[in-house]
Parts: structure tokens; sequence; C-alpha cells
């Protein structure tokens, strides 16, 4: 399937809201990907299918994780997470994504994971930073994702992550954890 044909299915997965937000982070993530040196091609097919479980009911998203036998655990935790699951596997049945590489980095763009490849974390970075976010760090999150090289971005994003969803009280998932830890014990802390 070619980029743009791949664009318009997409477009009939989701809102227009969500939609506009996936293009954005298609064009975060060639920029980014270009920057760190990943593949572009593969950063904007991740990014244009990262979301494309979003706007599911959260049933369907249950019974597609349930189903897959994968990644069970996500289920015990916030709704909100489990889109990326879904996407990945939507990606791989419904777009016919094989190469792993791409569908990991859709499986991984909500909560990041320790020993995260440099097209997760051009994914995740893209995810969050993308035009359109407009939470209170965003403009120093965007130019550190730019200015610094890729682990030190990550470092920085995951640790805005946790101290976020921590202000909310929320559960945190296992691999956003090991994510910060991993890359707080490289740094020596
Ligand atoms: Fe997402
Ligand atoms: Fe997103």
């Amino acid at each position: 399937m070619t980029f743009e044909a791949m664009q318009k299915k997409v477009a009939t997965y989701l809102d227009e809201k969500r939609y506009a937000h996936v293009l954005r982070v298609v064009e975060m993530a060639e920029k980014l990907a270009e920057r760190h040196g990943v593949s572009v091609e593969r950063a904007k097919t991740a990014a244009l299918l990262h979301d494309v479980a979003k706007n599911m009911p959260k049933e369907e998203l249950r019974q597609a994780i349930e189903q897959s036998g994968r990644d069970l655990e996500v289920l015990t935790f916030h709704h909100e997470l489990w889109h990326a699951k879904v996407g990945a596997i939507i990606a791989r049945d419904e777009f016919g994504i094989e190469e792993e590489c791409i569908l990991d980095a859709i499986r991984y763009h909500t909560t990041g994971r320790a020993q995260m490849t440099s097209l997760e974390m051009v994914i995740y970075l893209a995810d969050l930073v993308e035009e359109g976010r407009n939470f209170p760090t965003v403009e120093q999150l965007r130019q550190v994702a730019f200015d610094e090289v890729l682990e030190n971005a990550m470092a920085i994003a995951i640790r805005h992550s946790i101290q976020f969803l921590a202000s909310k009280s929320v559960a945190i998932y296992p691999d956003s954890f090991e994510c910060y830890n991993e890359h707080m014990l490289k740094k020596g802390k």
C-alpha cells in the first residue's frame, strides 16, 4: 500500500480531530527522523498508524487485546493505554505492515519501555511534542527533542510523563517505569 493510500484508509478509522493530530505527528516524526538519522519512511508509517485504534470503543479494544494473547497486563491499567497495543494489531492485519520495528513503535508509543529503538523514541517524542500540543513545558521538550541526542531527549520526556501521571495520582504502567529507570541508571542515578 502506498503512503497516500494508507493515509486515506487511516482517515476512515478516526474522527477529524484525531486525524489532524496524526498528520501533525507524521510531520514531526519526519523532522525528528531526519534530525536523528532514523529511517524517514518507517517513522512516517509508524506515525501515521500510531493512533489508528484511538477511536475504537473500549470493549472492542479489550477484545482485540484478549484475542491477541499479548500485553494482557495492560487491561488492568487505564484504557487510555490500550489503543497502542491494538494499533499494532490493526497495522499488521489491516494495513499489511510486517516490519516488527514499525509495529513496536506503535505498540510502545503511549508507555515507552526499556531498550527502546531509535524509531520507537522518535515516535514517542513526535507524539508528545507535535505542533498542536500545548501543555506548559511543550516548547522546552520540543527543543530538547531536536537539540539533544535521542537517548537524552527520551530520558527527559519519560521523566516528564512519569511526573505528569504521578501528579494526577494515576497508576503507571511498568514499561514506563522500566524506561525511566533505565535512563536514570545510565546517568548513574
Ligand atoms: Fe496514542
Ligand atoms: Fe497520538
